[in-house]
């Protein structure tokens, strides 16, 4: 048996890199999805994989800064593929302008803040009384290993992803005692579209981010759906309030080797 059988989960930005990797796993482990995304194109192909590997999936175009979508898109998904057991707050977009703050835009700040951290709200906001009145569930943020110190010219992801985890140590502590956990995974570089665009802008960024990583090399979108499909199972079922490092070594330090 599966480790998520017969459980109905969403993910945010499905539509690609990790999210996807979270769907088809989740739907390998015998769960159906509902694949969220701004981009529908990325988000029916998400869906088709999904299908092949047994899952039931529905496709959900929504834009996850938006509360009005996200709400409906829970409803929708309740509806469509019944009680909601599961839920990765992935989504993630308009990274800001690659500068440091005292060039940052604020408009641009504010679109990056939106996005990553109040998008993780919205899912928040809707998925718990979902999981409240399915008799429980798991939320799993999707934040970055960079919290930890900063990153240069990502002023506005990064500090939105340290609200990321302050928000999952805070939904821990308000819903463990009514059944659902809430935890997030810091993920290193992984080889995604996103990653890949970022490269292409910023060549040298390439190998100086590899080379940064103790393992030597990023990680493959399967890597984390491992991690979080863990934290949406019963397998984690002592697990709450914690973000789970998921980095290649990233946040250690092998500058002796
Ligand atoms: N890939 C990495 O190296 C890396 C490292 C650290 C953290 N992360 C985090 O992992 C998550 C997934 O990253 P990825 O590399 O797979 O990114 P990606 O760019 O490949 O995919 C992100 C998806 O989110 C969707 N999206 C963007 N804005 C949206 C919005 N407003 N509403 C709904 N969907 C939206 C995009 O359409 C896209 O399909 C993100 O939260 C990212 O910050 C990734």
């Amino acid at each position: 048996m599966g480790m998520l059988e017969g459980k109905v989960g969403l993910v945010t930005g499905a539509g690609s890199g990790l999210g996807r990797a979270t769907c088809v796993l989740a739907a390998q482990e015998g769960a159906s999805v509902a694949v969220l995304d701004l981009q529908e194109e990325g988000a029916e192909i998400t869906a088709e994989a999904v299908r092949q590997h047994g899952g039931q999936a529905v496709v959900i175009q929504v834009d996850v800064s938006s509360e009005e979508q996200m709400e409906e898109a829970v409803a929708r998904c309740v509806r469509d593929l019944g009680p909601l057991a599961w839920a990765s707050n992935n989504a993630a977009g308009g990274l800001g302008d690659f500068v440091p703050l005292h060039e940052t835009d604020g408009k641009n700040w504010s679109r990056t803040v939106d996005v990553c951290l109040k998008g993780v709200f919205h899912g928040m906001k809707y998925e718990v009384p979902a999981m409240l009145e399915a008799g429980g569930g798991s939320i799993i943020n999707i934040s970055t290993a960079s919290v930890a110190k900063g990153e240069a010219f990502l002023g506005a992801y990064v500090s939105a992803k340290g609200g990321v985890d302050a928000l999952t140590r805070t939904g821990a502590a308000e819903y463990a005692a009514r059944g659902i956990r809430v935890n997030a995974v810091a993920p290193g570089g992984f080889e995604t579209p996103g990653l890949r665009s970022y490269f292409k802008r910023f060549p040298e960024f390439a190998e100086k981010t590899i080379a940064q990583h103790a393992m030597r090399r990023v990680g493959q979108p399967e890597e984390i759906a491992e991690a979080v499909i863990w934290l949406a199972s019963e397998r984690s079922s002592f697990v709450t309030g914690s973000t789970l490092t998921c980095d290649g070594g990233i946040s250690v330090n092998p500058h002796m080797l």
